[in-house]
């Protein structure tokens, strides 16, 4: 029993929604990984990564496809249940794919079944102004929930490619006031991903709980990448905001221990790898 429990090195406890909110309190950079199986997760899990996702992103780096549409729930579960073996200290948070919480019970069932099945601590939706029910819905029977804002990858078609938001500003007073309602509504996270500098800061200010970014500059409070961007393994262009950190290290763990240490002194993301 609690087999994952006695493995645990308890000089390094595992992150929980306590831990994160101290951190942003404390001004701790949080560094956040993808992961999507259990040998890559036991190695950012001991990279020293504070939160592991498994992404939708899955549907584009596992599963080849062009967007992350065509992602499912129970592809959600199959590997957020095999990252999790492998995790002892990184807190864990699994995607809610593409339509799987368009109505307040059916987010609930799709919460629940990330949870028991793919042992998710906590879920992640891509929230929008009408996503603040279901926010609040998830909350009201205890599900943590992380609200992701900015480019929302599941909308790609609806907004037409994968582009900056928030740069035009009343887009970004909007946004804003957004991730205020959702932190309102319950949401215990904030995941920004690719608006300006100014706009990651000031919704890292406003907000009391602790904002992610992904191309959302350096005054957010963590830093999350895509695994695979991070390790040279996806092919063709990638992301303004992605560095590249297997040239300077020596193995993929060594890459990992190299992302939390520039997450964690500030040295990423620089310049070269934000908005404005
Ligand atoms: O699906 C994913 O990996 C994500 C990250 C880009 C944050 O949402």
């Amino acid at each position: 029993m609690y087999v994952q429990l006695k493995q645990r090195d308890m000089r390094r406890p595992p992150v929980n929604v306590s831990t994160l909110a101290r951190m942003k309190k404390e001004r701790e950079p949080i560094a956040c990984l993808t992961a999507y199986d259990a040998s890559f997760a036991r190695l950012v899990d001991r990279s020293g990564v504070d939160l592991v996702l498994v992404g939708d992103s899955l549907g584009m780096v596992i599963q080849g496809h062009d967007t992350t549409v065509p992602v499912t729930v129970e592809d959600i579960i199959y590997h957020s249940r095999h990252v999790a073996r492998a995790l002892t200290h990184a807190f864990l948070v699994a995607d809610m794919p593409f339509m799987s919480y368009s109505e307040p019970e059916q987010a609930l069932d799709n919460a629940v079944r990330l949870m028991q099945e793919g042992a998710a601590m906590m879920v992640k939706l891509e929230g929008g102004e009408g996503q603040r029910r279901i926010v609040e819905h998830l909350a009201r029977h205890d599900i943590p929930v992380c609200a992701h804002i900015g480019l929302r990858p599941q909308s790609v078609h609806k907004i037409g490619g994968f582009k900056v938001h928030g740069r035009d500003p009343s887009q970004a007073e909007r946004m804003v006031t957004n991730a205020r309602r959702l932190e309102e509504a319950g949401a215990d996270v904030v995941l920004l991903e690719c608006v300006p500098n100014e706009l990651g800061k000031a919704i890292a200010e406003q907000c009391r709980v602790p904002v992610i970014g992904i191309g959302a500059g350096p005054d957010v409070d963590g830093q999350i990448l895509v695994l695979y961007d991070m390790l040279g393994i996806t092919q063709g262009p990638v992301p303004k905001f992605v560095r590249n950190f297997i040239t300077a290290a020596d193995d993929p763990l060594a890459a990992c221990e190299a992302y939390v240490q520039a997450v964690k002194s500030g040295e990423y993301p620089a310049p070269e790898h934000c908005f404005s």
